[in-house]
């Protein structure tokens, strides 16, 4: 087979990676990749979202099987423009994307289909927003209705943030048409955690639970990045919470979407709080999660490439999955300055020291640049590791962490640390 990956961060390498361990694939192509997607795959210099050049590319090559990343590319209607034509493809249709691409859609469906989320008013217009604040309980969240680049989020103290956060929205329009509209809702607390489902429409195959680090510095404290590290299981997902998280959310969202005419094809990556009211959830979004994917897929025993074919012919139900009982930590090392100003450019060095066969690095943001690897973005790789339990895993991923260098590198110290001397919050007996 002939397969073509979408996009050019970790999340890409990963996938990447695991699909070259298949018997299956003839050759792999991945547009536009990075450094080290560039190793394992041959890279094509096209934009995620530029459908007709992407469409293009995939009928000269033969393309037998397309995956698709970013959710940029969904939003773009990739894969509409591929099924037109008759090519199989991974990954949800441009309305089924709303889940991901529209809060105020997404909250509806989940307020329609009885799905534990928090209560929420949309408003299209900022004035009577601020009439609504001026008499809300705080803390409360406003959320710009579009995608913004991960940024569209406030968790607002008191009514002074939530002007701003109103301000910036509706009337400076940071975000763009994005902010058109918004949702205030409630604000939750608890751990947060999050549940991937591979889906083909009717049937899902949850994979292994993990948990992301959002945060840029150590103890959750400065601005929210795209994940600064992951790791996989998260030991606050018993069998009994994820048995909540499957019945009252991913199941009856796979439902919703088949029976109001939009089957959800592709990865329902579901941001869950642990509430002391159960699980609810936070948010959609409608592909793998970067840094997740990182530290699922090297759990994966088996063939990716036949639970992507599983999933294109609504065939999931037909298929068994087999997880590693190890666990997997992924460490972020990132440009130092991230997630504001960073310089690109640096040569990265110690690669060739990392020779634990457990530990596997995948590429963000790196280049080759004449035959030297060098940075080329915010995230620059993932370093993740395989371990019996989380803190043999976590030793070892950041054993390879520090074999590697380059000018301003940064990263995070306490990926899975805490989680390890903390006493879960809710859902252990
Ligand atoms: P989202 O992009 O919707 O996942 O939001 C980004 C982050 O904002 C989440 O990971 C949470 O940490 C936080 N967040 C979103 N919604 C809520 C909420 N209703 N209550 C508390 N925190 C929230
Ligand atoms: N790590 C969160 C995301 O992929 O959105």
């Amino acid at each position: 087979m002939n397969i073509l990956v979408i996009g050019s961060g970790g999340r890409e390498h990963a996938l990447c990676w695991k699909i070259k361990q298949s018997p299956q694939v003839k050759r792999l192509y991945c547009a536009p990749g990075n450094g080290g997607i560039a190793q394992i795959a041959e890279c094509v210099d096209i934009k995620v979202d530029d459908v007709p050049l992407l469409l293009q590319f995939a009928l000269r090559k033969q393309i037998d099987l397309t995956i698709v990343g970013p959710e940029a590319s969904l939003v773009a209607g990739v894969v509409d423009a591929f099924a037109a034509k008759g090519l199989k493809i991974f990954g949800p249709s441009k309305a089924a994307s709303a889940l991901e691409g529209s809060k105020v859609f997404a909250k509806e469906f989940m307020h329609r289909r009885n799905i534990p989320t928090a209560v929420y008013k949309v408003f299209d217009d900022a004035p009577k927003a601020l009439v609504f604040l001026e008499k809300a309980q705080f803390p409360l969240v406003i959320k710009a209705d579009g995608i913004a680049a991960g940024k569209g989020v406030y968790v607002c103290a008191d009514l002074k943030e939530a002007k701003l956060a109103i301000d910036e929205i509706m009337v400076q329009k940071i975000f763009g048409a994005a902010g058109d509209r918004i949702v205030i809702e409630e604000c939750l607390q608890g751990p947060e955690v999050s549940v991937l489902a591979v889906c083909d429409g009717r049937h899902f195959l949850v994979l292994p639970t993990a948990q992301d680090y959002k945060r840029i510095f150590d103890d959750d404290l400065g601005p929210n990045t795209g994940g600064m590290g992951t790791f996989s299981p998260s030991p606050l997902v018993t069998a009994e919470v994820l048995d909540q998280i499957i019945t009252r959310v991913i199941e009856p969202t796979i439902r919703g979407m088949y029976q109001e005419g939009n089957p959800f094809k592709g990865v329902l990556f579901a941001g869950l709080m642990l509430t002391s009211d159960g699980p609810k959830a936070l948010e959609f979004n409608v592909r793998f999660g970067d840094p997740e994917t990182q530290c699922i897929l090297p759990r994966l025993n088996g063939d990716i490439v036949d639970i992507f074919q599983a999933a294109c012919d609504g065939e999931l139900n037909a298929i068994e999955v087999k997880w590693d009982e190890y666990s997997c930590v992924c460490v972020v090392i990132a440009s130092g300055g991230y997630p504001g100003k960073y310089q690109n450019g640096f040569p990265i060095n110690g690669l060739d020291k990392i020779k634990d066969e457990e530990t596997v690095v995948f590429h963000a943001g790196t280049k080759n640049d004449g035959g030297v690897l060098v940075t080329n973005g915010g995230r620059v790789m993932g370093i993740a590791a395989l371990g019996e339990g989380l803190e043999a895993a976590r030793t070892k991923a950041y054993n390879g962490v520090s074999k590697l260098s380059f000018d301003h590198m940064f990263f995070r110290r306490d990926i899975a640390s805490k989680i390890l001397k903390e006493k879960p919050a809710y859902g252990h007996n």
